[in-house]
């Protein structure tokens, strides 16, 4: 067999991860200088001008087909150092999605990108609480050093206090933020200067200077980072490989995305200590070896992404073997077929077809209908993975149809919806289909739930805020007892288990203290209360 098709030399070579952040960290202008420096694009400018709206889809898209690579919304596919990078979009939006989280059941590693002038902000935390939760190993980027910021020492102590990992810079900066020169590489002893090139465009040129001229040429810029050095040693927050990949240490790259500083060393660090494609473990915890019989498992859905035709997208991680083309797959959950002749790798309009993929690549199966969220797909010995995870929500709404004629479109568009995992929708078993009640992670979800209600289902849908404060699921006897309390309603997910909402946090609190034989379960089990995202 050729080492083409060799399924365990493939995977060794994937490398799947995602960079998340909080909006305007850096993360697209990070991305396109991965891009830069593993050679998928001659010159900066494109992608940010993408996050930026200054060019349209179709410019978009053409630069795909200009580059031969694969840009898209939810994978960036291109090889680096003989390696094969999957590189998997986070949504940018303020508000936080549980589109996020899916992402996070997909990859293999996080990139978390700070504003050295901010440091830790909201939508990072609530990001890294489910990082450590799934132990996923994180590289951390002290982004934007080229511009005043606060000092990298206080930015160390304040992603181990609020975070919870310890951090243990790789890279250390020689000049502080806004003066920022070079960066001392704590593994080799080497302290690499960069030089600056116009607006970036092109990557950033390093030399590696000796200590003694280093002494002499940067004075006290040079003094003050040997010192940090020094501190940073006499703790002992040296790299290591174990406890990263364990998820309890992170270490720490210093540069900027802007001038492309430190750049490369981040991009080396994702095949130098970022793990390949692992075999995943089954829902019996036995690991399928990668070299078995294709599984793979689907983390995220998505409709009508191209708006000339309506059409529904599967996007599945390979978890073991080679997927070919035109293979038959077999939904574990339904036992059906699902046709895969139409599986691409780009996810714009203009996608592209793919032959094959390995563990770590991402497949998208094109109108692969009646495939849910946490699905897994395999082609010849059955094999089931855990679920993807399901959050807790934290906002509700009620949803009604302003124009009553239009109510069948408004049902269809929300089971679609649902389906896809845009929101959950809860229904009263009692009541049925009418109003149900929307739950989600954050209030963009219900604005996106309402433009695609009108926009693609001709629905336009009035949505009225709830104030409920925590969710559990339920069975049906405890359901019977928690219908006689106040305060609280008893609904049914989409995928028919029962939850008990409540108006008070404190209620529950109680009744979970007074009556211990109710079943009220916590959504997300892996995620300790009152440390997340409930
Ligand atoms: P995001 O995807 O995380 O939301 O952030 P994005 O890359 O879009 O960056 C947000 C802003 O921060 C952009 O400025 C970008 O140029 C800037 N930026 C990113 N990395 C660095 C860095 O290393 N140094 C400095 N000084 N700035 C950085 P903008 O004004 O919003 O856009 P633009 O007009 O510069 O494109």
């Amino acid at each position: 067999m050729s080492t083409d098709n060799d399924v365990i030399f493939q995977a060794a070579r994937r490398r799947t991860f995602a960079i998340i952040s909080h909006p305007d960290a850096g993360k697209t202008t990070l991305t396109e200088k991965f891009l830069l420096y593993a050679g998928a694009v001659q010159e900066a400018g494109a992608v940010k001008a993408r996050s930026g709206g200054r060019a349209s889809t179709s410019d978009w898209m053409d630069l795909e087909r200009e580059r031969g690579i694969s840009i898209s919304s939810t994978v960036l596919q291109f090889p680096y150092r003989g390696h094969v990078f999957n590189l998997l979009d986070t949504p940018g939006h303020r508000d936080f999605s549980e589109d996020t989280y899916r992402v996070l059941a997909a990859v293999d590693a996080v990139i978390m990108v700070l504003d050295v002038a901010k440091g830790i902000e909201a939508q990072t935390l609530k990001l890294f609480q489910v990082c450590r939760s799934r132990q996923l190993p994180v590289l951390t980027f002290f982004n934007k050093c080229d511009r005043p910021g606060r000092d990298p020492l206080e930015l160390l102590d304040e992603v181990e206090q609020q975070i919870g990992l310890r951090p243990t810079p790789a890279t250390w900066p020689v000049g502080l933020p806004g003066d920022f020169r070079g960066v001392i590489d704590r593994r080799t002893n080497e302290f690499i200067r960069f030089t600056r090139t116009a607006r970036g465009g092109s990557t950033a040129p390093e030399e590696i200077v000796p200590f003694g001229r280093a002494e002499v040429e940067e004075g006290s810029a040079w003094t003050s980072a040997l010192e940090g050095c020094l501190l940073l040693d006499a703790i002992g927050a040296d790299v290591d490989i174990k406890t990263f990949l364990a998820g309890k240490t992170t270490p720490v790259f210093v540069g900027s995305a802007l001038t492309n500083f430190g750049v490369r060393m981040l991009l080396d660090a994702v095949i130098d200590l970022a793990p390949p494609a692992m075999p995943r473990q089954d829902t019996s915890g036995i690991e399928q070896p990668l070299d078995s019989e294709l599984s793979a498992f689907v983390f995220k859905i998505q409709a009508n992404m191209n708006p000339r035709h309506r059409d529904l997208l599967a996007f599945a991680r390979v978890c073991s073997g080679r997927f070919e083309r035109g293979m038959d797959v077999t939904c574990a959950r339904t036992g059906k077929n699902i046709g895969t002749k139409y599986a691409t790798s780009a996810f714009g309009s203009d996608r592209t077809i793919i032959q094959d993929a390995f563990p770590g690549d991402i497949i998208g199966l094109i109108n692969a209908t009646g495939l849910k969220i946490g699905d897994t797909l395999y082609a010849a010995q059955p094999v089931e993975f855990p679920a993807v995870p399901r959050f807790a929500p934290e906002v509700y709404a009620i949803a009604r149809p302003i124009d009553n004629s239009r109510v069948k479109q408004f049902r269809r568009g929300l089971a679609q919806l649902d389906e896809e995992g845009v929101v959950q929708v809860l229904r009263d078993p009692d009541v049925g289909d009418s109003n149900p009640i929307l739950a989600a992670v954050g209030a963009l979800q219900f604005e996106v739930l309402a433009h695609r209600l009108e926009h693609e289902f001709n629905s336009p849908t009035e949505i009225s805020p709830l104030s409920y404060q925590a969710i559990r699921v339920t069975d049906s006897a405890s359901a019977d007892r928690l219908r006689q309390i106040g305060g609280v309603r008893i609904l049914k997910r989409g995928d028919g288990a029962l939850v008990a909402l409540f108006e008070n946090r404190y209620r529950l609190q109680r009744l979970e203290v007074d009556e211990p034989k109710l079943t009220l379960e916590h959504i997300l089990a892996d995620i300790q209360p009152g440390e997340s995202i409930y």
